[in-house]
């Protein structure tokens, strides 16, 4: 493993910002991760797949880790074990080759099987947390691993135990419980309509074609146009507030939370209210087909991006008078 000083990172996150760290090192293995220098502070060591779900604001004084992205896949007892540097849509493709179901709802999301856990991946009413038993984490401060279970991760709505960055780990394999007779669920409107003339029930590999199909109409390729994905989560409000708000707005789209009192917003329409949608200065500038996309139209900087994120942030707050809550992680 060779480690390097003052690298660019430009090609490495998929929002192209030009960005550079004190030291890099790119794993391929266990052998790899092991070597790593066990005096690195948590608060110095970056963790980076495909850097889908990150936007740099300045140069990082840090010592980045980055995997390589890397098939690796095998099945112990019953469990499906990825390595955290498979291609996570690689996996979603092996598994409903073999139909095995569990994560097909899952296709087509850009990043590495080891960024999944961190913000338990969803999309299409499915979860990663859904069909995780276990993550196995690498020490660098001791040099063990661990295993946490599912309830171990504490997983929410894109959170989990991995988000606290408090302890010395780095993911290096899950396993998943994936099943020949998983249920199929293609409850999600767009879905549903893929479906509506077909007679007998889609297999997980249509339902990841159709998923697919899905994401390509209205999600931009991050390496034909540079983004990471939803900027900001959907918002979580008190049903109360959210009925309140609503009596104001009467459009704005509520989905019930099946397990609190609390209602689940769109993030893109309240953008879209502001006019953030197609929305550009310079660069930096919100998707012209979906307002939730922050999208780099080509040398934005970290802190045009920045400033652009800021702005809706604010003007969604003074109409709505909802805070909303990065996805993305923010450097
Ligand atoms: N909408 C607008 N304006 C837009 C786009 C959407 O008003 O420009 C409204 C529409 O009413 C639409 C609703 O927002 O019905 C929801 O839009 P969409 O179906 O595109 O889903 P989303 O809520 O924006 C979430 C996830 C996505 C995931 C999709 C599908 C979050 C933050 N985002 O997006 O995940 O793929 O649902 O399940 O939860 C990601 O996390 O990076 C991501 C792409």
């Amino acid at each position: 493993m060779k480690i390097l000083e003052n690298h660019n990172l430009k090609k490495y996150n998929t929002l192209a910002v030009d960005c550079r760290c004190d030291q890099f090192a790119e794993i391929k293995s266990l052998a790899d991760l092991e070597a790593l220098p066990k005096d690195i502070k948590i608060t110095e060591m970056l963790i980076m797949g495909c850097g889908s779900n990150i936007l740099f604001t300045e140069d990082l004084h840090r010592f980045v880790v980055r995997f390589k992205p890397r098939k690796h896949i095998t099945v112990v007892d019953g469990l499906v074990v990825a390595w955290a540097g498979t291609p996570w849509n690689d996996l979603v493709n092996w598994a409903v080759d073999k139909n095995l179901g569990g994560i097909e709802n899952l296709a087509l999301i850009p990043g590495l099987v080891g960024a999944a856990p961190f913000q338990n991946i969803g999309a299409y009413g499915t979860e990663l947390q859904d069909s995780l038993v276990w993550v196995e984490v690498y020490n660098w401060h001791t040099g063990m691993y661990h295993r946490l279970s599912n309830e171990e991760c504490m997983f929410s709505y894109r959170h989990s135990i991995f988000k606290y960055h408090d302890q010395p780990w780095i993911i290096s394999r899950i396993g998943l419980d994936l099943r020949a007779d998983s249920p199929i669920n293609i409850s999600y409107t767009p879905l549903q309509e893929k479906f509506i003339n077909s007679k007998t029930q889609p297999t997980f590999k249509q339902v990841a074609q159709a998923v697919t199909e899905i994401r390509q109409s209205k999600l931009p390729d991050p390496y034909e146009l540079p983004n990471a994905g939803s900027f900001f989560k959907n918002p979580v409000i008190e049903s109360q507030i959210a009925k309140r708000i609503q009596r104001r707005f009467k459009d704005l789209p509520l989905f019930k939370n099946k397990h609190s009192d609390e209602e689940k917003t769109s993030a893109a329409w309240l953008l879209e209210q502001c006019g953030f949608k197609g929305h550009r200065e310079g660069d930096a500038g919100f998707y012209d087909e979906h307002a939730l996309i922050l999208v780099n139209h080509g040398d934005a900087s970290g802190q045009d991006l920045l400033r652009m994120t800021k702005m809706a942030k604010r003007a969604v707050k003074i109409k709505f008078g909802i805070e909303l809550e990065e996805e993305v992680r923010v450097l």
